[in-house]
């Protein structure tokens, strides 16, 4: 970890929403007079009826809950549009930069995107759609794909975005798992001058969705895609029978906004709930205070639509904020690595968001695709999704930002709904890797294994001892799953499965999950998802995944398999389960390194020691760093899952 430290630069103190003094005196007030506090920033937003309560959460089992702004009633997607028609009905909302640089960028201003997403709501109407639904949404990066969200939230449905790259199955399970009647998809989506056969994808996952009702089907790319009669519907038709208005459904602060799939260390995937008032208010809030928002910035978020960070920094915290919100079809990298300096000049982006993967890969490919581009316009460089190493770090600062923009380190979760940790430009010294200290509201701890909270400078594990706005509220259909998750490892805590160091400073340093889950290229995985995945293929008897370290993913997927008897491992069979789990996950699952193993190193009660798989995997295979093997029930599976490491 690095000890450089780049102070605010004078200008920025001076001109940024919050100088340091400031945002002392706003946490202080955030933590001491928290009520006052929220009911104050919550005006923020516009409501039907202003709430007057604020925080009334409690994570201790006896009455335990999340509730923010109980009486508050509001809507989403007003607050989003509507609310900005009067001031900026002209200002451009939506500015989409197509996959391919030869075509042209789409451009959507706030009086297009109100008349567009009315459209989109009056059709999820016209199949029946209604408040409290659940509506499944897979698309690609299309302006579109935000038009389904404020659509939905204009009814008062609750969305649930799962990521184009998903594979049928893993939509299916998601489409059951919070019964959907209805899903949005388009008829392709387009990737680095490919195509992703997204209506195929949903008519194969509704083989196993009998609740489906209806598929509204986006038009993208114009290719020939089958239509089920009185299923699906094209929205350019239907839209053009229904009202350009409709009234925006009044919806209560804690009623749902969406659900959001994220992999947790057992079991299947969470359906994460985030509800409306809070969440909306986090999402803006730290949207403007993270990245110094000002009207008229060009502001660029690099992710897609189908993780948290798209929904809080694409969609609802920029378009709460009344901000020209850039929406990316394409990857980083295509055609050509140049290609995200060669859009933010094509734009003149002040702010860009992206994640250190992205990074790491385009820093390989040299500094000249990027001095080939100008970067004038960049103002404040922001990172997210997975620690960022130091190079990195200087990379990003020193070579695309020339010195000029600030780094904005991000750390929150799919549940925090928005940055919990991040710097705060005109405030916040910065040290490369840090993603130095709390929003408004949040406390964090640093607990041992025992729960016993650490001060000063020290290492442990992440908590967080209070609610905040943007808390996710439940597991759908699982509050118990919920509470036992996230509640009973240190009583009274949220505990966040990461680690953490805070130094002298107060500077908190991420170190990555203390848990089963692992983040290869930001993207958040479950051992325990890619292992059944391995398992539900004839030959594979049983299967351990864990993470190991990789120089552009940041963690790589380490897979050692136990074949069923007179199987034969062999290269081909070792190709074949590699795509078998692309299938069943997708892409973003594939197996870097799978290893054949004859068995794996177990206590005599059965539990597969990961300790020792991971070390392992990370090539440290000292008898030191592998430790205490005496209590294995065959200590000489170790020797070999040694000899056969694969690289
Ligand atoms: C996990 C959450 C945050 C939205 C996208 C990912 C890791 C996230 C950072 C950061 C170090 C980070 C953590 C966290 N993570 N941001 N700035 N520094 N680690 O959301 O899929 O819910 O993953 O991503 O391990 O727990 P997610």
């Amino acid at each position: 970890m690095s000890d450089d430290f780049f102070p605010v630069p004078g200008d920025w103190a001076s001109s940024a929403l919050m100088d340091r003094a400031a945002r002392d005196a706003d946490y202080a007030r955030s933590i001491d007079a928290s009520h006052d506090y929220w009911l104050e920033r919550a005006q923020r937003l516009d409501w039907i009826t202003p709430p007057t309560k604020s925080d009334e959460s409690s994570f201790a089992e006896a009455d335990f809950g999340i509730q923010w702004f109980a009486d508050g009633v509001l809507n989403v997607s007003a607050n989003c549009i509507d609310r900005h028609l009067a001031k900026r009905g002209d200002q451009v909302a939506i500015l989409w930069e197509p996959d391919s640089p030869d075509e042209a960028p789409r451009r959507y201003t706030y009086a297009q995107a109100h008349e567009e997403v009315c459209r989109f709501a009056n059709v999820l109407k016209s199949v029946g759609a209604k408040k409290g639904d659940r509506i499944t949404i897979y698309m690609p990066m299309i302006p579109e794909a935000a038009f389904a969200l404020l659509a939905c939230a204009r009814i008062g449905a609750v969305h649930s975005v799962v990521f184009g790259g998903f594979s049928p199955e893993a939509l299916a399970g998601r489409i059951v798992d919070c019964d959907s009647t209805l899903v949005i998809t388009a008829d392709e989506g387009r990737r680095a001058g490919k195509t992703v056969p997204l209506k195929a994808n949903v008519d194969a996952a509704l083989k196993h969705c009998p609740g489906v009702k209806h598929v509204v089907v986006v038009q993208a790319t114009g290719d020939a895609v089958t239509m089920a009669e009185g299923r699906d519907l094209w929205l350019h038709e239907a839209a053009a029978t229904v009202e350009a208005d409709c009234p925006p459904e009044p919806m209560n602060a804690e009623d749902p906004l969406f659900i959001l799939y994220t992999s947790g260390s057992t079991g299947k995937p969470k359906g994460v709930l985030h509800t409306s008032g809070g969440y909306l208010l986090w999402a803006a809030l730290t949207h403007e205070l993270c990245f110094d928002y000002r009207p008229g910035d060009i502001y660029w978020c690099a992710a897609d639509i189908g993780w948290v960070t798209g929904h809080s920094y694409i969609v609802y915290g920029p378009l709460a904020n009344g901000a020209t919100t850039l929406m990316y079809e394409g990857v980083p990298n295509w055609p050509t690595p140049a290609r995200m300096w060669e859009v933010v000049d094509r734009h003149q982006v002040q702010t860009l968001f992206t994640a250190p993967t992205a990074l790491r890969a385009l820093m390989k490919e040299g500094d000249a695709h990027v001095k080939a581009t100008r970067r004038t316009s960049l103002r404040l460089l922001g990172t997210v999704g997975e620690p960022i190493n130091p190079e990195a770090w200087r990379w990003y600062h020193g070579v695309v930002g020339e010195g000029r923009c600030p780094i904005i380190d991000t750390w929150w979760q799919t549940e925090t709904g928005g940055a919990m940790i991040a710097p705060m430009p005109g405030a916040t010294d910065l040290k490369p890797g840090s993603a130095t200290l709390p929003m408004p509201g949040v406390v964090p701890q640093i607990v041992d294994t025992e729960g016993k909270v650490l001060e000063g400078a020290i290492e442990g594990n992440l908590v967080i001892a209070r609610s905040w706005p943007g808390q996710m509220r439940t597991v759908y259909g699982d509050h118990d799953r919920f509470f036992q998750t996230y509640f009973t490892t240190y009583p009274g805590k949220y505990t966040t499965g990461d680690g953490a160091r805070r130094d002298a400073d107060g500077y908190y340093w991420i170190t990555g999950r203390v848990d089963d889950v692992i983040n290869v290229s930001g993207h958040r995985m479950g051992t325990a998802e890619v292992e059944s995945a391995l398992v539900l293929h004839e030959s594979v008897a049983e299967a351990a995944v864990v993470g190991f370290p990789h120089d552009i993913k940041g963690q790589g997927i380490y897979a050692y398999v136990t074949l069923n008897a007179g199987i034969e491992p062999d290269d081909d069979l070792r190709q074949l389960l590699v795509k078998w789990v692309r299938t069943e996950i997708g892409p973003i699952a594939t197996p870097d390194v799978i290893q054949f193993a004859p068995g794996l190193p177990k206590t005599r009660s059965g539990k597969i020691m990961r300790r020792i798989l991971r070390k392992i995997a990370e090539g440290e295979v000292s008898a030191q760093a592998l430790g205490d093997t005496s209590t294995l029930a065959d200590p000489s599976v170790v020797d070999n899952l040694v000899a056969n490491r694969h690289g």
